[in-house]
């Protein structure tokens, strides 16, 4: 999988060197290149914002580093629209096609792969363990890291003209900048990436991961020794009853989801709940 960053930032991505990720990445699974925004600035400054229009406090974007930068990366196929449509009636180009999160998995273009553009923003739409995998099964992401207010909307707009383009948030709360987002999808999505985990099974057992225990949080978990601090191991797990240990997993898996995500719960399908679940 092929991954490009733009942050003003690069420094921040030196933990994707070490770990499984670095493991990925030396393995040749994952290829990441972070790119320093300011390299397609022309001024002294090396200038990458502006007051926004209307007013207000903070400082936007601007958009023509980041569109230079998407046209490096992403170079235009000859041919297909600027992006820039006249507004006047009937006249310009014909409305290029929308390109976004409902987009089928990145299309083969006549001149390889397109990729898919994910820009972080506290104002975009949660990002899941679904999209995660989805996202893990496409050959090539950009991820564009915005700061101060974000990014003018225009960039996303003309990206969508030719590439799809998520904006997506990690959650009800507000970051410095997108590169910390960054860094928490791109660990999302590289461990899922085939080889990149030493044991499979681990990934189908994820809390949110797809299967027999969707939507419920992962119980608690215990190693040696059997009794740490006066604490014994719950004797179930060291019964050797395989079916009554999965039957205790499920249910501190439904107890701890209750207490910490009821929502979840509530969303379950009745019938993926058995006589037991409901009992619990
Ligand atoms: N950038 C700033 N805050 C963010 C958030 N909550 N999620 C994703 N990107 C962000």
């Amino acid at each position: 999988m092929k991954l490009d960053v733009i942050t003003i930032f690069p420094e921040y991505f030196a933990p994707l060197d070490i770990s499984l990720l670095g493991k990925a990445r030396r393995a040749g699974v994952l290829d990441v290149r972070v790119h320093d925004l300011r390299e397609w600035t022309h001024d002294r400054h090396r200038t990458v914002d502006d007051t926004p229009y209307g007013g207000g406090p903070g400082m936007v974007m601007k958009p023509d580093p980041w569109g230079e930068a998407l046209d490096a990366l992403a170079p235009r196929v000859p041919g297909t629209p600027s992006g820039t449509i006249p507004s006047a009636p009937g006249g310009g180009l014909p409305t290029p096609p929308v390109l976004d999160e409902t987009s089928p998995a990145t299309s083969e273009g006549a001149s390889g792969p397109v990729p898919r553009l994910i820009i972080p923003t506290p104002s975009g739409r949660p990002f899941t363990q679904a999209d995660a995998v989805r996202y893990a099964a496409e050959p090539w992401l950009i991820f564009a890291c915005g700061r101060y207010e974000g990014i003018d909307s225009r960039v996303a707009e003309e990206a969508r003209t030719r590439m799809p383009v998520d904006e997506v948030s990690l959650g009800d709360f507000v970051l410095a900048g997108g590169e910390v987002a960054v860094l928490v999808m791109v660990e999302a999505i590289g461990r899922l990436l085939p080889g990149v985990l030493g044991n499979a099974d681990s990934v189908a057992d994820d809390s949110f991961a797809p299967g027999a225990m969707e939507s419920l949080l992962e119980g608690p978990v215990y190693t040696k020794p059997p009794v740490w601090r006066e604490r014994p191991v719950p004797d179930i797990l060291l019964s050797g009853h395989h079916g009554a240990i999965a039957r205790w997993r499920r249910d501190e898996a439904l107890r701890r989801t209750a207490r910490h995500r009821p929502e979840l719960l509530s969303r379950l399908a009745p019938e993926v709940l058995d006589k037991h679940d409901r009992a619990v």
